[in-house]
């Protein structure tokens, strides 16, 4: 196994998009940041150097951190954030793992800009459980705002009202050619003729599930969040915030200019809708130069076609039997969802009818500690930082996706965890609620992936337990729970520290969707969890 060195400087670089120059925050002054490729197997030694004006730190999305919390990354969480001119060298190795993952700053809206893939290939002298492909390409989607990201949180916060949308869907940075000011940039991909491609697709977007498609060619998934799939084809591929999707295609049809495209899908039923296009360009070598015809363009699902979003995402299994835990020692049920909490007019009261917008789990906002992160609370036993309250099963029960009444519509705030014994074998139903809106969230579970055993529309209820996949069902690190319904995953409790759980929909972590786990030590070193890093940052 290799161990893989790199620096990371956060700094600010200046670019061009939409029309205008912008200074927007990168890694080492690219944006995207850097592909890091590396083997399963490998290590990585990432050093970080904070040389920007916010306080920043980096998450390894989808990397399990056996016992090594320390890694992980998200502020206040695992970690307290780097401060600008500060150093925090994140030392990992993987375990287990092959594909597509990424990595993004963990730290308020910094990720809109500090981004990058994280590609994990087979070991050395192993091979993909398909034919190799000749190209392999990450594609990045992402989304991308005129103003600072951070100050268009802030004010969201400060006034309590929903932050503005962004201004473009990008891959690989760049908006494409049909927005304005945009085709000088337009990602451009080269193919050779019959050969096969394999697309890493990671959807970095903030708050946006995602559409992607490409003119033509039919694509072929085969793996998601770095765990390989039974292949099943597609024309069209959802990926929630955080999710990632490698595919293949075979260049097959007429040597010429192809779009490949990403378009919404829509979140909040009324929530405003950019009904805009991100576009990059696939071209065969051997298309006819001089020809410069409009690329065809793919046909990209309408942004409320949840028939479409369901028609895919329920065609994910495993690729062979796997083994679901069947006896339960922690049976959790979450509800998930918006909320407004009710405050006195004036700027700081912005949200609908003398509100601010909030999220929650089980009807609890989570609230962030400052003095320290609750992974440090815990492996000090430093008091009064957290406490282990956080309710297993939602405090009332209700009709979820009903009219619910406006008496459930405020979240009480808190910095709530629950606390599992080692090995326990976990259940969580994810219940989204129709407070303020029904929206389709795709929950994250760091330092884990799990099974997904069900999923359906309307209210969980235990009869939906019959129609639970226990033979093959696909794992993930991120599952985007039905607009309106309901998802239930299951997972071995193996790997201790605190576990950050939260919707990847960034607006929605800000408001408080988010709760941690604390998942103790077994027995032994190799149920335990790591002494931290020296260089851990203070807070
Ligand atoms: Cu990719 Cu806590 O997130």
């Amino acid at each position: 196994a290799t161990i893989h060195h790199h620096k990371f400087v956060i700094e600010e670089t200046t670019v061009n998009r939409l029309c205008g120059t912008h200074n927007i925050i990168t890694v080492n002054g690219q944006f995207p940041g850097p592909t890091l490729e590396v083997c399963n197997g490998d290590s990585l030694v990432v050093e970080v150097l904070n040389s920007g004006r916010y306080n920043a730190t980096i998450h390894w999305h989808g990397i399990r951190q056996l016992r090594n919390p320390w890694a992980d990354g998200p502020e206040y969480v695992t970690q307290c954030p780097i401060k600008p001119g500060e150093t925090y060298t994140y030392r990992f190795t993987i375990e287990d793992q092959e594909g597509t993952l990424w990595w993004h700053a963990h730290s308020r809206w910094l990720r809109a800009t500090v981004y990058g893939a994280l590609v994990i290939l087979p070991k050395p002298g192993t091979t993909y459980p398909f034919p190799k492909p000749k190209l392999e390409i990450p594609i990045l989607l992402g989304e991308w705002w005129n103003r600072d990201p951070i100050s268009v949180l802030q004010q969201a916060l400060f006034t309590g009202a929903a932050p503005n949308v962004s201004d473009a869907y990008t891959i690989n940075g760049e908006p494409g050619d049909l927005y304005s000011c945009s085709s000088q940039g337009t990602v451009k991909f080269l193919v050779e003729s019959k050969e096969t491609v394999l697309l890493r697709i990671i959807n970095a977007a903030l708050n946006q599930q995602l559409f992607f498609s490409l003119a033509n060619h039919k694509l072929t998934v085969v793996a998601a969040d770095a765990l390989y799939t039974k292949p099943f084809a597609t024309s069209v591929v959802l990926l929630g915030p955080g999710q990632t999707t490698d595919v293949l295609f075979t260049a097959d049809q007429a040597p010429g200019r192809y779009y490949m495209a990403a378009s919404a899908y829509a979140t909040a039923q009324n929530a405003p809708f950019d009904n805009t296009t991100t576009t990059a360009i696939l071209e065969y070598k051997s298309a006819v130069k001089g020809v410069s015809s409009r690329p065809v363009l793919p046909q990209l699902p309408r942004n409320n076609d949840t028939a479409t979003a369901t028609a895919f995402t329920t065609q994910f299994r495993s690729p062979s039997q796997v083994t679901v835990p069947t006896e339960i020692d922690e049976s959790l049920f979450f509800t998930i969802g918006l909320g407004l909490v009710n405050c006195t007019p004036g700027p700081q009261c912005q949200g609908p009818n003398n509100t601010r917008f909030a999220a929650s789990m089980n009807n609890v906002s989570f609230v962030l500690p400052r003095q320290t992160s609750l992974q440090q609370a815990y492996y000090q036993n430093i008091p009064g930082v957290y406490t282990t309250d956080f309710p297993v099963v939602p405090p009332v029960r209700f009709d979820y996706t009903g009219n619910v009444p406006r008496g459930l519509w405020q979240p009480s705030f808190g910095t709530k965890l629950h606390k599992m014994k080692f090995g326990s074998s976990v259940q969580i139903v994810l219940q989204d609620t129709a407070i303020v809106t029904t929206e389709d969230h795709p929950v994250h579970l760091h330092g884990y992936h799990f099974y997904v055993v069900g999923q359906g529309f309307g209210n969980f209820n235990p009869g939906s337990t019959a129609s639970f996949n226990l033979v093959d069902p696909p794992q993930r690190n991120t599952i985007d729970v039905p607009v309106g319904g309901w998802a239930v995953i299951r997972f071995i409790a193996d790997n201790p520290g605190v576990w950050f759980m939260h919707c990847h929909i960034d607006s929605h972590l800000a408001w408080g969707f988010a709760m941690a786990f604390i998942v103790e030590n077994g027995y032994g070193e190799w149920e335990s969890v790591q002494p931290p890093p020296a260089d851990l940052p203070k807070c």
